[in-house]
């Protein structure tokens, strides 16, 4: 992979570094041999750094590309479903029929959580917010599926990717039952995994719940857009737990964490308030004059990204779903006016267009899932069962390449060797 050289001069003393060639996008400088000559690289937030090599996901931001094992993300939202995506993600090709049904299958078959999770709810405050919960109880699965966690056994963590992709859907529905005193609704093997989802979210006891088509392709192409990343704060949390040989549901437990977070999978619960905020039409600049202010902490949410500086391809897909939401439920919801609004005037002033601040995948997401009757507070645990795929696959995918613990060094800018003399009495 190394066709170059770059040489790297510090005071009398050089070193040369091997310049790598990805498949597809920028080069890469391998720079592990510098902190043997003493010195180390300085890059807060990671955005010069490749932390590790990856053949899952590809993003081209300035051109607005997202590939997933090469294949577009337009097409996948389109002609596949999010299981097929998932296949796609875990083994790096698309599945034949019978590859698909095998693994339609086997994750159908395995929605169900042991019953006693069931009692670890009640130790949560019903108003507890649902990340909370998720993060709670993904983490305590670690204590009931114990039986394959030999996690440098590829048999194994196939096993835990199953799990994991199965149970999920489970638990936030749970997580949202729990919180509106519901009881629980168990999974249903007939239905699609979205369908299934649509159903232990909304269905009761007293009636049944006919899953609409519409909305329940919707709702995949949710879980499709959300899928994965590449190496975003919460993948590269997993894989930072993860390279410890940690334990895979805690793994994931750390990858919840991090997900929540506003600047992350959080923005589209921040993004519909924002707009609620924001009301009308006639309000937009004076949120447009803030968002420019530096003196004020406000950003629109659901703009901008570390790594788009051009339309986040999955932002068309979801503008498209939106649309088709509120035809097939016959809404006219003043948000949307307000947020097609909103992107108009954002992509026409100059500081939006020179910061190069784009719409994202947040941006419309939002409002497809108030359209569909989940409430704000559930929008990220919806964000992390369909990212839970790309979690697995990177944390699998580390594995398979050989596990060597994250460990970064650090600018030392705090006191030099200085005596201590305690002030405390002693006893
Ligand atoms: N509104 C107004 N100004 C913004 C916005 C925004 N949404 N986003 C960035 N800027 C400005 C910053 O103030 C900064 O200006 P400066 O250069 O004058 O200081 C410049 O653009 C660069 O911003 P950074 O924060 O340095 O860019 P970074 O790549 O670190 O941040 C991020 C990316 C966190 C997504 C940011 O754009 C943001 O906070 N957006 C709003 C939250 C959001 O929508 N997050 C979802 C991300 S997508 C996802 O996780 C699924």
């Amino acid at each position: 992979m190394a066709d170059n050289k770059a040489k790297l001069t510090i005071a009398e003393t050089s070193v040369d570094l091997d310049v790598l060639s990805p498949t597809l996008g920028s080069k890469v400088i391998d720079i592990r041999t510098l902190g043997s000559k003493g010195y180390y690289t300085y890059d807060p937030g990671f955005t010069s750094t490749a932390s590790c090599e990856s053949k899952i996901t590809f993003i081209d931001g300035n051109n607005g590309i997202l590939l997933h094992r090469g294949f577009p993300i337009g097409q996948l939202a389109t002609e596949s479903t999010y299981l097929e995506v998932c296949y796609i993600l875990l083994y790096g090709e698309a599945p034949t029929q019978e590859q698909y049904d095998k693994f339609k299958t086997t994750v159908t078959r395995h929605t169900m959580i042991h019953e006693q999770i069931t009692r670890l709810f009640n130790g949560f405050r019903r108003d507890s917010h649902p990340m909370a919960v998720l993060c709670g109880v993904t983490g305590a699965l670690a204590a009931f599926y114990h039986d394959a966690l030999d996690v440098s056994n590829p048999v194994h963590r196939d096993i835990t990717a199953y799990r994991l992709l199965s149970k999920m859907p489970t638990v936030a529905a749970m997580c949202y039952k729990y919180s509106i005193g519901q009881p629980f609704v168990y999974p249903r093997n007939d239905l699609s995994y979205a369908g299934n989802f649509l159903h232990m979210m909304f269905a009761t006891p007293c009636e049944e719940y006919v899953v609409n088509p519409v909305l329940e392709r919707a709702m995949d192409r949710i879980f499709i857009l959300h899928a994965d990343h590449e190496q975003n704060a919460s993948t590269s949390t997993v894989r930072t737990a993860g390279s410890s040989g940690a334990n895979p549901f805690a793994c994931i437990a750390a990858g919840i964490a991090s997900l929540w977070g506003p600047a992350h999978g959080g923005a589209n619960e921040a993004c519909l308030r924002m707009l609620e905020e924001i009301k009308t039409v006639e309000h937009i600049p004076e949120f447009i004059k803030r968002a420019k202010d530096k003196n004020d902490s406000f950003r629109l949410m659901g703009f901008g990204h570390r790594v788009y500086k051009n339309y986040d391809p999955r932002a068309t897909v979801m503008r498209e779903t939106c649309h088709e939401v509120l035809k097939e439920l016959n809404l006219n919801d003043s948000l949307l006016e307000v947020a097609m609004e909103l992107e108009r005037i954002a992509l026409n002033d100059p500081y939006f267009i020179e910061k190069k601040l784009y719409p994202n995948v947040d941006f419309y997401s939002g409002i497809i899932l108030k359209a569909l009757g989940i409430p704000s507070n559930m929008f990220t645990v919806i964000f992390a069962i369909a990212r839970t795929i790309g979690w697995i696959a990177h944390w699998n995918e580390m594995h398979e390449d050989g596990l060597k613990i994250a460990r970064p060094r650090q600018l030392y800018t705090g006191y030099d060797e200085r005596d201590f003399k305690s002030e405390i009495k002693k006893k």
